[in-house]
């Protein structure tokens, strides 16, 4: 049994591994590439959020953004976790960073402009974060509408970009309420591992809760299966149950576990360009397909 209860059960789960069922056991729909987009601006906000950390959080904010900017996407990435992983995923030196999110945050006088950075991704700039970012936590307890600061300092890049993608630290305290206050979906990325959905009901109600006090606008984006081995029995019993408790939110896609994503995460730049043919940057051109689908079909 795995250690977790399902709220709802979209009944038994359909035959797998025969036909055109996807890993998810459900038939695999017809995704269309994303229309072009004439103009950029009116971002979508979406955080990447787990508190449980190896989850494969910062891995999909590098690649759905590039896989997204592939696509005309004009792309802003937020490395809002204190160690910096995605900030160094680009190729970034921790100490040779002038100005971080921490800045942004705590200082008023600090533009947005200063603080971007290109990625070295085509079409993807970074807000760039190091450890400075984890004194934030405790000295945003004393601001005024402390769970407010990101969505504030982001607002001039609303205008500017077509998504912006959030990559939080594995935590639920203020730097997540924070991100989460800010955006206007959440990407649930889970482990294909037993106790991988241990504490996803916390992050729920943690998600509801800033949904009811702080930001009405709030959705599930989707709940994305990561480093899936379909070899294994208890990677698609992991899936089996996704589907049962998430139903139509848990993303067709999955991310099946390669080393390429370490390999690459070394090189400093996306798998959609380190190993641009290969099965994981693949993987999450099609996200980014089913992602533009949901927020066209919304
Ligand atoms: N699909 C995958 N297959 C194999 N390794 C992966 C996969 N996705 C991520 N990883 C590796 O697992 C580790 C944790 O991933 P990461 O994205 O940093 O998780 P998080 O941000 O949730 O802590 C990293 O070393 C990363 O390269
Ligand atoms: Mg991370």
């Amino acid at each position: 049994m795995l250690p977790f209860t399902a709220p709802e059960s979209t009944g038994p789960a359909a035959p797998r591994g025969r036909g055109q069922l996807g890993p998810t056991g459900r038939p695999i729909p017809v995704l269309r590439d994303p229309e072009p987009i004439a103009e950029h601006g009116n971002a979508r906000v979406i955080s990447m959020c787990n508190q449980k950390g190896g989850v494969g959080k910062t891995t999909t904010t590098i690649n759905l953004g590039a896989a997204l900017a592939e696509y005309g996407r004009k792309v802003l990435l937020v490395d809002f976790d204190p160690q910096g992983s995605l900030s160094v995923g680009l190729g970034l030196n921790p100490h040779e960073m002038e100005l971080t999110v921490y800045n942004l945050l705590m200082d008023p006088e600090t533009d947005f402009h200063d603080v971007v950075v290109p990625s070295g991704v085509p079409g993807v700039d970074l807000l760039p974060s190091n450890i400075d970012l984890s004194a934030a936590e405790v000295q945003l307890v004393h601001e005024v509408a402390r769970e407010q600061t990101l969505q504030r300092v982001l607002a001039p890049a609303i205008a500017e970009y077509d998504v912006i993608l959030i990559d939080c630290q594995p935590s639920l305290g203020l730097l997540t309420v924070n991100a989460l206050t800010a955006s206007d979906g959440v990407i649930v990325p889970l482990e294909c591992e037993y106790f991988a959905l241990r504490g996803v009901a916390l992050l729920k109600t943690t998600i509801d809760k800033v949904k009811a006090r702080l930001n009405p606008r709030l959705e599930v984006d989707g709940v994305l299966g990561t480093m899936y081995d379909g070899r294994t029995l208890h990677g698609r019993e992991v899936l089996e149950r996704l589907v049962q408790a998430w139903g139509d939110k848990v993303f067709h896609t999955v991310i099946r576990r390669t080393v390429k994503f370490s390999d690459s995460t070394v090189a400093g730049e996306p798998i959609t360009s380190y190993a641009s043919t290969s099965a994981g940057a693949d993987a999450y051109r099609q996200l980014a397909k089913e992602v533009a689908q949901r927020w066209a079909d919304a």
